[in-house]
């Protein structure tokens, strides 16, 4: 039996455990996925330690992907540019770190709700972590306008720092949206977790276009619900990119790719 863990602070709410149990049983995985707790003084002994016991890989979560960075003997590109690791894999070679949780964002949106991110406007609103985590993965899907906007403008610079493009790849203030039509509008920002709405411009919502809420099991934020009245024609939660980015995470592990809406009603049902 291979073992596999996450680690994190908290971890007894992740739903890594049940996803990834759910994957190698669907897929006759001979492997065990625990959930260990760490503390920032403890946190690199710990996967020291759970390599040494023969681990085979985890999942990082908050608050450690940084802290994970320093432990890797090599990493992927999207780690790289996410500057944060979400996945370690740990054979020969050495530890290798990953960040799955742009490409699950981007199979969300693409595979299951089966909305192309090619040729399309698109916005994401935020340039925290986790807008940092997915914009090379979205990038990389081809839109043919992605603007990147944050309350802070320099971050939102930041992210698209080198990649900047004018015309096509652009950074600025929440206001820079104004006056734009985009088909994706994604929420990166943690307003949906603490409560305060974001000053979303009117008209930003392009015919058919979709919301896109990167929090899950938040119900209809504040932001989904401005989205729908402001014409977005499709809404979603980030319920469909956890389960993606924990796929993702299994076939760098495993070789082999878990089916996603198997897992999302498990989750649904929770
Ligand atoms: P995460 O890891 O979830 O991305 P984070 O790194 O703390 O969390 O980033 C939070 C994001 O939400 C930032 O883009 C933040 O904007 P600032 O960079 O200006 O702080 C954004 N955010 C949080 N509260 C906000 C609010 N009330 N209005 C607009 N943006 C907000």
């Amino acid at each position: 039996t291979d073992r596999y863990a996450i680690i994190g602070n908290p971890v007894a709410q992740s739903k890594s455990p049940l996803l990834q149990t759910a994957f190698a049983r669907r897929l006759g995985q001979d492997m065990s996925y625990e959930a260990i707790l760490a503390t920032a003084d403890t946190f690199h002994e710990t996967v020291r330690r759970f390599m040494g016991e023969g681990g085979k890989g985890m999942n990082v979560t908050a608050p450690f992907k940084l802290d994970a960075l320093d432990l890797v003997d090599e990493m992927s590109d999207r780690a790289r540019a996410a500057q944060a690791i979400n996945t370690l894999k740990f054979d020969d070679a050495g530890v290798y770190g990953d960040n799955t949780d742009g490409a699950g964002l981007v199979n969300d949106i693409q595979e299951r709700m089966g909305i192309s991110l090619a040729g399309r406007r698109l916005l994401v609103i935020g340039a925290g972590g986790a807008s940092r985590g997915a914009f090379l993965p979205l990038l990389e899907a081809g839109p043919a306008y992605f603007l990147v906007v944050n309350r802070t403008e320099s971050k939102a610079h930041a992210i698209v720092s080198d990649r900047a493009e004018q015309g096509r790849v652009e950074a600025g203030p929440i206001q820079r949206a104004e006056g734009g039509r985009f088909d994706v509008v994604i929420n990166a920002t943690s307003v949906s977790l603490t409560g305060d709405r974001l000053p979303l411009p009117e008209g930003i919502f392009a015919e058919s276009s979709l919301a896109y809420e990167l929090a899950y099991n938040k119900g209809h934020t504040a932001f989904l619900q401005d989205a729908a009245q402001g014409g977005a024609a499709h809404i979603s939660d980030g319920l469909g990119m956890l389960v993606s980015q924990a796929a993702e995470g299994f076939l760098l592990w495993r070789g082999v790719r878990p089916d996603i809406s198997e897992a999302m009603s498990l989750l649904r049902e929770e």
